[in-house]
């Protein structure tokens, strides 16, 4: 009976964190798919913190693309992506 709750336990809090997870690039994924998924974006420009993140998207080649995203946005994805 104990490991049972235990299991069910872990299980939750495992959902809990992957459905906190994916919000954080829910917004980004409309476009990133596929090849262009935003850690591959991040892995390729190098990207090391949440600012390196924010300065690229808010004045980058793309800007323009990502115009929309609130700074919230962009910090929860960098959340996301485990930038510092
Ligand atoms: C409206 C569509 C759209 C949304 C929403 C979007 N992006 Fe992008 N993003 C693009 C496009 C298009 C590119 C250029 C892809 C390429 O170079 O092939 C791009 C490029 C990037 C790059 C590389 C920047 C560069 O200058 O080359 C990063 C990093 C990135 N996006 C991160 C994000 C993150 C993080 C989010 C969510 C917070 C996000 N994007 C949301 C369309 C979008």
């Amino acid at each position: 009976m104990k490991r049972i709750l235990a299991l069910m336990t872990a299980a939750v809090f495992m959902f809990g964190m992957a459905t906190l997870g994916f919000a954080g690039i829910e917004k980004c994924e409309k476009c990133h798919k596929g090849e262009k998924t935003v850690d591959k974006m991040v892995e390729k420009n190098k990207i090391a913190t949440a600012d390196d993140l924010k300065s690229l998207l808010r004045t980058g080649p793309k800007a323009g693309m990502h115009k929309p995203l609130t700074d919230d946005d962009i910090k929860g994805a960098a959340d996301t992506l485990k930038l510092k």
